[in-house]
């Protein structure tokens, strides 16, 4: 992302972090457990909400600056920040029992080598977690969608806002739970591999 960009990324979501987003970190990451994987970690937005009684994190995050923003805050021993993108995770095969994903899908160049990554490094049964902003269901949504993105993924470093998230989603995992929210452009996911 960039010095800039981790620079005030908490700032520029703010609104959206009090509008809904807080509240939904809140509600879905108190269930994750046991080890647990924060793809794309960033400023480490996520970090308060696991239970430090049943979960032990491992972060990864590719962004020197994101990485260095999210250590400046008090990261409690539990959580492991570690540099690396979701393609390649530097972890053993059936690591972790719970994946979580805010926010990143958007932006990862090859998607799919992510899930089947993600695929790789969770335990049978494991669980993942995803809130994700995606291609609305509206054609009208969907044109400015297209029209914006080229824009939009030079300015929030490679952000496809017309990526659909929630269908690749259905194509590599068991789908337990989908919830969509304004007019469909942010999914909130439960899902299990295996
Ligand atoms: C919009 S931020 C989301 C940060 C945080 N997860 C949240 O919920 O606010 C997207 C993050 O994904 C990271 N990212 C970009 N490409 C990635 C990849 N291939 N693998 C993992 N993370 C990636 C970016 O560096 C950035 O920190």
């Amino acid at each position: 992302m960039g010095k800039i960009m981790a620079s005030v990324y908490d700032t520029v979501m703010y609104p959206l972090e009090k509008l809904f987003l807080t509240q939904k970190r809140r509600t879905l990451l108190k269930h994750a457990s046991g080890y647990v994987l924060d793809i794309g970690s960033g400023t480490g937005v996520n970090f308060p909400f696991f239970n430090p009684e049943t979960t032990d994190v491992y972060a990864i995050e590719p962004d020197k600056a994101m990485r260095e923003k999210a250590k400046q805050k008090p990261v409690p021993d539990y959580i492991h920040i570690e540099a690396a993108g979701a393609e390649s995770i530097p972890v053993p095969d059936h690591t972790f029992d719970t994946v979580v994903s805010t926010l990143v899908f958007c932006s990862i160049d090859q998607p799919d080598q992510a899930f089947n990554e993600l695929k790789r490094v969770l335990k049978p049964g494991g669980k993942l977690y995803f809130i994700e902003h995606i291609r609305a269901a509206s054609p009208f949504v969907q044109t400015i969608q297209d029209k914006l993105t080229p824009m939009w993924k030079q300015l929030a470093d490679g952000c496809h806002l017309n990526r659909p998230t929630d269908k690749l989603i259905d194509q590599h995992f068991t789908v337990i739970q989908k919830t969509y929210y304004f007019k469909k452009i942010i999914t909130v996911i439960v899902a299990e591999y295996g």
